[in-house]
């Protein structure tokens, strides 16, 4: 299989979107600038953030800066952000996507996606996401942390299809249910915490295949990613994982490893997909917003 850092998938609507890029949960804006920057250094062409993560700003500044420093353009670039909970609802969603652009110094995303279905309210938010994807603001609009049950409420309502359901998928963790739901209905499935967290990457199985194939158990678990054709978004905070991150097309898993590491999934249901509810406390948010101080 040639795979390579440019590697795309071509989305429900025709866009193409990158196999692999890098996540800025749980950074802050200066740590997301310089992290996005050494993302495009690297060759990254996708980068992932979100309202809730309180960097767009840090996002943005990183984006422009590593654009100048890299000769690239804005359109080489795939850049994903969600909509937060709390603006969840028609009008909210519209007005909040607005600052959202400014703050990420760009008049359109590549992906706009629902960041999780807050219970009574997504609908309304699906369909702001039409109108700026129709209106050109966004090239694509999805969802996140959608179970079967809530894409299934969406697809009746819906005039587009989601063309991405962003999850937390990992070796452990591997929700085989929504990835057939969305095999079936034609939504590409995005893993966020690709590593676990990092959790993953002490795992004795994963650790033997690095071994194997003298790569990190990082590297292993990102190119069973690719080569199951699933979008993965690892974040890091340091240029040498940033860099290692990408550094995965010279080697191949055999169809064996492949499936011994889809055999690692615990079937382990995260709470989060079942029984969400917006308790309007965004993890991080205000600590990440403060710590802006440019
Ligand atoms: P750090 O942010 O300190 O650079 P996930 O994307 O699954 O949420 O995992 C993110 C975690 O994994 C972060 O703690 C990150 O560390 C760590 N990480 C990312 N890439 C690597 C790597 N190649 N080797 C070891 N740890 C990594």
């Amino acid at each position: 299989m040639k795979l390579d850092l440019n590697s795309t998938v071509t989305l429900n609507n025709g866009i193409k979107m990158p196999l692999l890029g890098m996540g800025v949960w749980k950074s802050a804006n200066k740590t997301a600038s310089q992290s996005v920057r050494w993302a495009l250094k690297h060759g990254y062409k996708l980068i992932d953030t979100a309202k809730q993560y309180g960097n767009e700003r840090g996002v943005g500044e990183g984006l422009t800066k590593g654009l100048s420093e890299n000769g690239l353009k804005r359109e080489d670039i795939f850049l994903t952000t969600k909509i937060f909970n709390g603006d969840e609802g028609y009008e909210s969603t519209l007005d909040a996507f607005d600052n959202q652009l400014k703050n990420l110094q760009t008049d359109y995303v590549d992906l706009l996606l629902i960041h999780w279905p807050v219970s009574g309210k997504y609908n309304e938010t699906w369909k702001a996401l039409e109108k700026i994807y129709n209106e050109g603001k966004a090239k694509a609009i999805g969802v996140s942390n959608f179970n079967v049950e809530r894409l299934t409420d969406l697809l009746s309502e819906a005039t587009i299809t989601p063309a991405v359901n962003q999850m937390e998928f990992h070796p452990l963790e591997q929700e085989t249910d929504i990835k057939n739901f969305c095999d079936q209905n034609d939504i590409q499935l995005e893993a966020w915490s690709p590593l676990g967290g990092g959790e993953v990457l002490n795992n004795p199985q994963i650790t033997n295949l690095a071994e194997k194939y003298n790569k990190s158990t990082a590297q292993i678990i990102l190119r069973w990613d690719m080569q199951r054709k699933i979008i993965a978004i690892p974040k890091s905070t340091h240029e040498k994982y940033i860099q290692q991150n990408t550094d995965i097309y010279d080697f191949e898993l055999s169809n064996e490893d492949v499936q011994l590491i889809n055999n690692l999934d615990l079937e382990k249901r995260s709470l989060w997909y079942g029984n969400f509810a917006w308790n309007g406390n965004p993890d991080g948010i205000k600590d990440t917003i403060d710590e802006w101080d440019d």
